[in-house]
């Protein structure tokens, strides 16, 4: 853990605990500040968090808290990877550390569960500094695209454990939304797996 990273901590514990925020916007605004000053800190994560899964995109623990309400990611997508697009079941905060990222974000027409209709709203390159929020059911849906130069290093506060994170994958061509659990593909490291696509 970094200054910063204990920090961002700090904020986010502090934003879950105060009676005076109510819903999950204002608690992501209340976090931002501590995001945008770890974006800002010389040393913001350890470097090795920074680093990919041999090649594929993955996402480091940085902070677990204990008592299961959020974790800290350093989500790496190595330049020109893609997430494909899903759906987060609840809140996060996204700051973006290195290269950049084009986030599509996409406004559900009708989603059943486990079958969805979505069109797209927005279209956004972001890049060191910038932090976004995921917000559902409204601002859950997304795809993101590391567009470099360089890895695509984002941190991410996510509600939840990553084991319990609720993730969804959507199928483009059949519609179908499936499961994208995050998988512990070593110690410590993250990847979202789709289930059951055809
Ligand atoms: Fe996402």
């Amino acid at each position: 853990m970094t200054p910063a990273l204990e920090a961002l901590v700090a904020a986010t514990e502090t934003a879950l605990a105060d009676p005076s925020l109510t819903n999950d916007r204002d608690r992501a605004e209340a976090i931002s500040p501590a995001m945008a000053a770890l974006l800002d800190d010389p040393i913001p994560i350890p470097n090795e968090a920074r680093q990919s899964l041999d090649g594929l995109a993955v996402g480091n623990l940085l902070y677990a808290d204990p008592t299961a309400r959020f974790h800290l990611l350093a989500v790496v997508f190595p330049e020109g990877t893609s997430s494909g697009v899903h759906h987060h079941g609840c809140w996060g905060v996204i700051g973006y550390l290195n290269g950049s990222d084009e986030e599509t974000r996409y406004r559900a027409v009708r989603d059943d569960g486990d079958r969805a209709e979505l069109e797209e709203v927005s279209r956004h390159r972001w890049t060191k500094g910038d932090i976004t929020y995921l917000i559902p059911p409204h601002d859950g849906w997304h795809r993101v695209k590391s567009a470099g130069p360089g890895d695509g290093v984002s941190v991410h506060v996510l509600c939840r454990t990553p084991l319990e994170h609720p993730h969804r994958f959507w199928d483009r061509s059949s519609g179908a939304v499936l499961p994208y659990p995050f998988v512990e593909a070593a110690p410590g490291r993250f990847r979202a797996e789709v289930t059951g696509l055809s």
